[in-house]
């Protein structure tokens, strides 16, 4: 190890003094001033020689460079639900990751997890930034040799965008043409985008196909229907390979166990019904309240179409693979099977094994009596069909982490 440390080779009171401008020291002084400048020029000299010698100095980052037969996908959002599922399945499939998050409701615990998993250099990398801010955006697209970005990260919570609407329309809507023009300024040539069944609406027709009019109801809906919009203009000028995909009610969890949901309890009350579901099972709040029996329905209670996360990440691998230059693909992600609320709170209990108290409440202003998905276009063009359909089997899975992990990662 080398020594840094300045040895004192005369004591103060001997130290030359300038005075008016000039040194008056003598001779003997200047010529160990001179030896010391010698020494620090060596010692400066051979550090250099040493840095790159040693391995990172000579070689840039492998994020910084494209790689023959390696793709470097930034996964925004990578530290949330979704975006941490998706970038386990990436590495596990030999990819190359760099997750962006602001941290703002994903868990670095889920990034640890995947570091603890892939910890060999150029596998995976972590960068805190938040994606509103364009100049660290667009340091991080200069300094990173991306081939696709999947953007998942966002603000998802529609009882949360009625209250706080600008938030959404910054966040989703804003934030995405900050990404884009990265990607467009940096030649990045692909994109998957997390889109929603929230930007349809209110169907009258059942199933809903990508063809059915999107008339979304909520400021989520339109601040996700506003950045499909702003992709797709910006499609019609440009060669990138677009996939737009539309997830319907995402579920379950990985089911070797690694990763779960892990909302910030603050966001519990405006959360989604299997995390309501576990939490009463854990007894965190009394019971469930379903809003609404009184549905055009064959139980009175609202139909959802419920997808398992490892279902929808196969379906953006396959999106990447099929991501085709000048071409914009748009689809459905959903299993094309609507399940009563009533049905999935069965299937909670059954999964959890706890008889969780059920209120039954009138309805809730906004909520729309039916939504499934048709999803014969994603079989038929990406070869994509759901695979985990068994509601009670996607909650076990989640259940089992919810029960490991008390207080989230
Ligand atoms: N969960 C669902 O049921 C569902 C359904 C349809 C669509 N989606 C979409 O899927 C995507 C992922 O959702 P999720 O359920 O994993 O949500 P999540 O909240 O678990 O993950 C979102 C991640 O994005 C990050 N993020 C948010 N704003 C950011 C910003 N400005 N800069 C950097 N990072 C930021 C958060 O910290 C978080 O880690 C979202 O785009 C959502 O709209 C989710």
């Amino acid at each position: 190890m080398l020594n840094f440390g300045r040895a004192r080779t005369q004591p103060r009171s001997t130290r030359s003094m300038p005075f008016g401008g000039m040194d008056f020291a003598d001779p003997k002084k200047k010529s160990s001033f001179v030896g010391k400048i010698i020494l620090v020029a060596v010692l400066t000299v051979s550090c250099i020689f040493l840095l790159k010698g040693s391995t990172g100095f000579n070689s840039p980052s492998p994020f910084s460079h494209h790689e023959d037969g390696v793709m470097h996908v930034l996964v925004t959002g990578g530290a949330g639900y979704i975006g941490s599922h998706a970038s386990l399945r990436l590495l596990k499939d030999s990819y190359r990751v760099t997750i962006v998050d602001n941290l703002s409701r994903g868990n670095l615990g889920a990034v640890k997890v995947l570091q603890a998993l892939f910890p060999e250099p150029g596998r995976l990398q972590f960068i805190y930034a938040d994606l509103g801010d364009a100049k660290s955006v667009n340091k991080i697209f200069s300094e990173n040799a991306f081939d696709a970005v999947m953007h998942f990260a966002a603000v998802a919570y529609v009882g949360e965008s009625t209250l706080d609407p600008l938030k959404y329309y910054h966040n989703i809507t804003s934030n995405t043409l900050v990404v884009l023009e990265a990607m467009a300024a940096h030649g990045v040539k692909t994109l998957i985008y997390s889109s929603t069944c929230a930007t349809y609406g209110e169907p009258e027709k059942m199933p809903i196909t990508e063809g059915t009019p999107q008339a979304p109801i909520n400021p989520y809906g339109k601040a996700k229907k506003m950045a499909e919009d702003i992709i797709l203009d910006f499609s019609k000028k440009s060669d990138m390979a677009i996939m737009i995909l539309r997830y319907f009610n995402v579920i379950g969890s990985d089911p070797e166990g690694r990763l779960g949901e892990a909302p910030r309890p603050e966001l519990r009350e405006h959360g989604r019904i299997s995390g309501a579901c576990f939490d009463a099972a854990r007894s965190i709040i009394p019971g469930l309240k379903v809003r609404g029996i009184d549905y055009d329905t064959p139980d009175g209670t609202c139909i959802r179409d419920y997808i398992d996360v490892t279902d929808l990440v196969d379906a953006h691998v396959k999106a990447l693979e099929k991501a085709q230059p000048k071409k914009v693909g748009i689809y459905n992600v959903g299993t094309g099977r609507g399940r009563s609320v009533k049905e999935f709170v069965e299937a909670c209990k059954k999964a959890t094994g706890v008889e969780i108290k059920v209120d039954y409440l009138p309805r809730r202003p906004g909520d729309y009596a039916k939504v499934y998905s048709d999803p014969s276009k994603i079989r038929q063009e990406l070869n994509w069909t759901a695979q985990h359909t068994d509601l009670k089997e996607s909650l076990e899975t989640a259940w089992r982490w919810q029960k490991s992990h008390r207080d989230g990662y």
